[in-house]
């Protein structure tokens, strides 16, 4: 089975944890693509979304759902998203696609977290996908210089805006034995908006999609 297929399998378990006539927190990337597109197929029923990024967003109003601001909403009872990395605590990298800061805010503002990835996502220790740092563009050069004295590799992604008007580096070679404590390093640099580590508010429900099916790690 291919992983656009394991894509498609994973959505589908996620679609039918989701009760109906909630308020929906919704993440970003390709596997809540799927999510969406079966939403929107099936017509679930939803009194509205709260999304992490413009892109969601505009899937959703596209299917039809309204898309409410999290201030508006306040907090949510479920999130699903999905994640680049994901070890055995439930721990995740995030923000391949960018959307890593909103996507740590819904996250922290849901009772729970439903994590949708592939087994391709699934490590012993996290770090082989570069670690995504959203950080305020003038402090760029200055953060690298500090990541660089962590052991990392940081790398500019160049010509990508996140939807906050910030930008990412990506930090390489990486072995992420302790990934609260690294969460707490990385975020306390100046000028570091967020960090993709999701290991203080890690998924409370990892589903995972491999060719023998979906399992819940
Ligand atoms: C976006 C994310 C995504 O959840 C992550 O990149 C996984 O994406 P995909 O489902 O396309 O593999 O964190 O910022």
């Amino acid at each position: 089975m291919n992983q656009d297929a394991m894509k498609q399998q994973v959505a589908a378990a996620a679609l039918q944890q989701i009760p109906d006539d909630i308020v929906l927190g919704v993440g970003t990337g390709s596997t809540v693509n799927a999510l969406i597109k079966l939403m929107c197929e099936q017509r679930k029923r939803l009194t509205a979304c709260v999304s992490s990024s413009e892109a969601s967003s505009a899937l959703l109003r596209a299917g039809g759902y309204e898309v409410l601001d999290l201030n508006t909403a306040g907090d949510l009872s479920l999130y699903v998203d999905g994640a680049d990395e994901c070890d055995p605590n439930r721990c995740l990298i995030k923000g391949g696609g960018g959307a890593l800061t909103r996507e740590k805010i819904i996250a922290a503002a849901s009772k729970r977290f439903i994590c949708i990835i592939d087994a391709s996502k699934q490590v012993p220790v996290l770090g082989t996908f570069p670690l995504p740092v959203e950080v305020i563009p003038m402090a760029r050069s200055y953060v690298a210089r500090e990541l660089l004295k962590l052991g990392g590799e940081p790398m500019w992604r160049e010509n990508f805006t996140t939807d906050n008007g910030n930008q990412i580096l990506d930090l390489g070679r990486l072995q992420i034995h302790d990934p609260m404590a690294l969460e707490d390093t990385i975020n306390s640099i100046a000028g570091v908006v967020t960090v993709g580590l999701f290991a203080h508010r890690a998924a409370d429900q990892v589903l995972v999609a491999s060719a023998d099916g979906v399992v819940e790690l």
